[in-house]
């Protein structure tokens, strides 16, 4: 009783809370997509009369000289920079102070990200408090607190996975308490986007397979779930359809730029969806382990993917057999089948792509705490497709490890 009586309340909330999230509209950035893109843009940016622009760049794309050619070309056609390199992996209110106290040395027209999930947030978060004076990033935690639009901010992805270039969400960590928390708000979505695969070809295969995996969880999450438009379902299909035929090709044959450029375009997809649709209990299973384990986001989505479809069972088999047919499936299946040859083929592709089946070093002693703060993570906020039981969900961590 005590159970079902939560399972309302769940639900209510989720009714109320996709209401008023779908009455806030935002447009997505404008993008600008295809090979050697990024070179093209200091000429763009002078024909729009930039003159100072802040440089975020990841230091391993920076290492790599994989910024280099963009860099000089704003130096040929002008325009002045500050280039900035100490992007810390998972930014902590520490780290942004860094990036903000350089910042401050100047006044930008613009600023530009070049890196991972990592370098786009700490742009965000820079411009959040750089913008929002007086406040400090854990009052802006949670939904809808910050107030004033963060200045023109260009991000360029150079992995294809956390979709940060599109979401309305920006994550820090409080370096005392190692608590990690969102904030979200459309006011931090960057003004432009610039899609370019050849700042992923460098990308090693395990890399391009956890952050691959990450944007088939976001996009896989949001059609699944009960938060969804006719946009959301339209794109996170798509975005689901491009990574079954190109993740694959993109681990394999790294240099595949088409594969590349197909990656990037479906996790910007994924992104626009998950960010209106939200995601799911993959999610909130991951973070508790990445966080105690320090275990890749990417990674632990998709080893987590297929055991929390089946815990779903029924509930999702009208999406399943939707998605099985989008992929081009013939065989007639019911829906039951169907939803168990998409589950068998996620096993099949996590296996081509050396994902495990289980995490080493996890212990057992630890399921109770992170099963407790997974629920708090995902209830009542995620729209998932059925409701779990603690007990589920003991079971999923216990069958992980
Ligand atoms: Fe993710």
């Amino acid at each position: 009783m005590v159970i079902s009586m939560n399972k309302i309340f769940i639900r209510l909330f989720q009714v109320f809370s996709n209401q008023l999230v779908k009455l806030i509209k935002w447009e997505d950035p404008l993008v600008l997509s295809g090979e050697k893109t990024l070179n093209k843009l200091p000429k763009m940016l002078k024909e729009q009369k930039i003159v100072n622009v802040f440089v975020i760049v990841d230091p391993n794309i920076y290492r790599l000289g994989l910024s280099d050619a963009f860099l000089d070309g704003l130096k040929e056609v002008g325009i002045n920079y500050e280039l900035y390199t100490e992007v810390k992996n998972n930014p902590t209110i520490e780290s942004i102070e860094k990036t903000l106290t350089s910042y401050q040395k100047k006044v930008f027209d613009l600023t530009i990200v070049i890196g991972g999930g990592s370098a786009i947030d700490t742009a965000k978060l820079t411009l959040i408090v750089a913008e929002n004076k007086g406040k400090k990033l854990k009052q802006l935690r949670g939904y809808f607190k910050v107030r004033k639009r963060i200045p023109p901010l260009i991000a360029v992805p150079t992995t294809a996975g956390s979709g940060s270039e599109v979401t309305i969400a920006a994550v820090v960590t409080n370096d005392e308490t190692h608590e990690k928390y969102a904030i979200t708000s459309p006011k931090i979505l960057p003004r432009m986007v610039v899609l370019d695969p050849n700042l992923t070809i460098n990308l090693p295969p395990s890399i391009t397979a956890y952050t691959g995996m990450d944007a088939l969880v976001h996009a896989i999450e949001c059609y699944i779930g009960k938060a969804n438009t006719k946009y959301t379902k339209k794109i996170s299909l798509e975005a689901i359809k491009i990574i079954w035929n190109n993740l694959r090709i993109a681990v394999e044959d790294g240099k595949n730029t088409d594969a590349r450029n197909k990656m990037l375009e479906a996790s910007f997809k994924a992104g626009c969806a998950f960010t209106r649709g939200f995601v799911g209990y993959v999610h909130a299973i991951s973070h508790q382990l990445s966080g105690f384990y320090n275990i890749p986001h990417g990674l632990a989505n998709a080893v987590i993917l297929p055991k929390v479809l089946e815990q779903y069972g029924k509930a999702i088999n009208k999406d399943m057999y939707k998605i099985y047919k989008a992929l081009g499936y013939q065989d007639n299946l019911s829906m039951d089948e169907a939803r168990c040859f998409i589950i068998n083929e996620i096993y099949k592709m996590n296996n081509s792509l050396n994902i495990p089946k289980k995490f080493e070093g996890v212990l057992e002693k630890d399921i109770e705490t992170m099963v407790k703060r997974c629920m708090k993570e995902a209830h009542p906020m995620y729209p998932v497709p059925k409701i779990l039981s603690k007990k589920s969900l003991i079971n999923i961590y216990k069958e992980m490890i």
